[in-house]
């Protein structure tokens, strides 16, 4: 069955007179809007005492939105405790690496690990869908808010320590085979009993990496056990879809995992936010891109979250003007939404939601734009709003699938923080790169996890920088059939966090040891015998396989055996170029800003860039103009152009 993608907003009913709900609700009706996502702050308003609960005002919103033709998501409201909640629990405050806990006053002031907290947050979600479960109005969940934005998955306080201990125990069992794991005899650090293990902060030099990776893994298991308690409590009165919106590069918990007990996986989307704010780009790049956004930036993201929603997946807050968070803010090109929300269902996304409806006056935001303005006033970003809402009648929602994957796994993020061995040496950066020099030349990318199971079908599997094989990978490897490019870096570690004594890449497939690296600082380059050169890092190699590539110094730089290619470098953006035609990924490179994405019978092309680009379609030529898009229809094996 198809059905076509729709659009939503994020709305705040709890801001603004009941007065004013009912010409609210009309007018999203009237902008083509069909979902609206509400109460995901609003727990004060909801039970200003504990366990005192009024619930009438949001009966009334949600009556009100549900009969003017809207689909409700409702949020729990766990990221943000009032403050009654911090006298019941003095302790639940998270803790910063330094040991100081985090304040009230702003949002997310919790520690995942505050088991109290916790149950307090599941009785609130079980309160919401013991009311509303069976409200024809409310067609989805969402658990709390951005988990890890903020900086706050990781938290240093008691409870996080207890439940540590516990976690270590679960998996060590007796605290010898922990100092074995860890290498404790290193620097004496032996530990007596599983009560002498502390957590890996305020040591006087870097802790043990083993030591740190742990807690990181623990970290992230407890955002995933934190989720399903909320789960747990919806379950008992609702079976609809449960959500959570997660954000762009946050990379402290493992989203695979999480999204495993989810329905739908959904992200918010701030492209100029992100470009300003959590970008590696120069700064030539961010000026000539600051009204647009990084153009590949969001569809990495889509399609990560593609893989976490196992194919279903949402924008749950787009950017619908200048947002206030970012060190510049910079309002979008006209034409930016509605090309960010073309971008997002070509990737796949069921619904796209702006963030938010109307712009606060009040509190930390009042400098976010909404699609109404402070005093109500229709934004001219509305009539892009309008004008996707319009068009998405006549297109079919699709499934993506794409013939090149590339393996996403947060572990080795957290891995090469913990010891990056030079300080560029990223992994989302890393990753990122490569996903957009694919991009750049028009390929459609999978990103898949590293607990994949198959990868039967890909041309190209890329698995840059894994910290450590798991065995379902090393299967799915084993079975697959397309291109297999591993490495830098990849297989450089055991579970343990130490060197494999086969040595790395570890790879039984391969004769390849890695007897040394190097990590180069900014702008040292180790030229390649071809076009391109390796900068970050790049590894001394012993092998008997085929060399493809080798650097000036001939030291070799990418290495084969039937389908398995071991890649000994990071390669700048010629030494991409030359890598790819060794893979036979020889499409041309787009112009600067021009990409495009097939999603079923579809293509979508759109242009980030500052300037009209043109680009051929079957002997044709067609222009595209700033922040424009172009739609074609495949259809008798030809391309035709949608009027959109
Ligand atoms: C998101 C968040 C929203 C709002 C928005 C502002 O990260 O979920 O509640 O703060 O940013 O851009």
């Amino acid at each position: 069955m198809t059905s076509s993608a729709q659009l939503g907003v994020c709305y705040y009913p709890e801001h603004w007179p009941e007065s004013r709900w009912e010409t609210d609700a009309r007018l999203m009706i009237e902008a083509g809007i069909k979902w609206v996502r509400i109460g995901e702050f609003a727990w004060n308003r909801l039970e200003p005492s504990p366990g005192q609960f009024e619930w009438t005002w949001l009966d009334k919103a949600i009556q009100i939105l549900g009969e003017a033709g809207l689909k409700v998501v409702l949020g729990t409201p766990s990221a943000t405790p009032p403050y009654w909640m911090l006298s019941r629990f003095p302790d639940m405050l998270a803790v910063t690496r330094e040991g100081s806990p985090r304040k009230f006053g702003s949002r997310r002031h919790y520690s995942f690990s505050h088991v109290d907290y916790r149950k307090a947050a599941a009785d609130m979600a079980g309160a919401m869908a013991e009311r509303y479960g069976r409200n024809p109005h409310i067609h989805a969940w969402q658990v709390d808010n951005e988990y890890g934005c903020h900086d706050t998955t990781l938290s240093y306080d008691r409870s996080a320590l207890m439940n540590f201990r516990i976690w270590l125990k679960e998996k060590y069992e007796t605290i010898d085979a922990l100092n074995e794991a860890w290498g404790n005899v290193f620097w004496s650090m032996d530990y007596p009993n599983f009560e002498a293990v502390d957590l890996p902060n305020l040591t006087v030099t870097e802790a043990n990496p083993a030591h740190e990776m742990d807690f990181r893994r623990f970290a992230s298991d407890e955002v995933v056990v934190w989720n399903q308690a909320q789960i747990k409590a919806l379950r008992q009165y609702s079976e609809l879809p449960i959500i959570h919106n997660y954000m762009g590069r946050i990379l402290e918990f493992d989203h695979f995992a999480l999204g495993q007990d989810l329905e739908i996986a959904s992200w918010d989307s701030y492209p100029l936010g992100f470009l300003e704010d959590r970008s590696d780009q120069d700064e030539t790049f961010k000026a000539a891109y600051s009204r647009q956004g990084d153009p590949d930036f969001q569809a990495f993201h889509h399609d990560l979250y593609r893989a976490v929603g196992k194919g279903r997946w949402w924008i749950m807050e787009q950017q619908p003007g200048p947002v206030n968070w970012a060190p510049f803010n910079p309002a979008p090109l006209p034409g930016m939404v509605k090309l960010w929300t073309w971008e997002a269902i070509a990737h796949g996304a069921e619904v796209v939601s702006y963030f938010r409806w109307r712009q606060a006056p009040f509190a930390q935001e009042q400098s976010h734009a909404g699609l109404l303005s402070t005093d109500a006033h229709s934004m001219p970003v509305m009539e892009e709003v309008k004008s996707v809402a319009s068009a998405l009648g006549s297109i079919d929602s699709n499934s993506v699938r794409s013939d090149i994957a590339i393996v996403f796994d947060y572990s080795s993020q957290w891995a090469w923080e913990i010891q990056p061995q030079g300080q560029s040496f990223d992994y989302f950066r890393l990753v990122y790169g490569l996903y957009s020099q694919l991009r750049r030349r028009g390929y459609g990318v999978d990103i898949v996890p590293s607990k994949v199971k198959e990868l039967g079908d890909y041309s190209h599997i890329f698995i840059p920088g894994l910290f450590a094989w798991n065995s379902s990978l090393r299967d799915a490897v084993r079975h697959a059939n397309g291109k297999i490019i591993i490495g830098p870096r990849s297989g450089s570690k055991t579970e343990n966090f130490s060197i494999p004594d086969e040595l790395p890449p570890h790879l039984p497939e391969m004769d390849i040891q890695i007897r040394a690296v190097e990590s180069l600082r900014a702008g040292a380059l180790i030229p390649l015998e071809a076009i391109g050169a390796a900068h970050h890092w790049r590894e001394y190699t012993e092998t008997s396989e085929d060399i493809i590539l080798k650097f000036a110094d001939k030291n070799p730089a990418l290495i084969g055996k039937d389908n398995y290619y071991y890649s000994t470098a990071w390669w700048d953006e010629e030494g991409y170029q030359t890598l790819f035609e060794q893979l036979d990924l020889t499409q041309a490179k787009l112009p600067n800003g021009l990409r495009y994405q097939d999603f079923g019978s579809y293509r979508l092309y759109l242009n980030y860039g500052a300037q009209v680009e043109t680009f051929e379609i079957e002997q044709t030529q067609y222009d595209i103009g700033v922040a424009g898009i172009r739609v074609f229809e495949k259809r008798d094996g030809e391309y035709h152009l949608m009027p959109l």
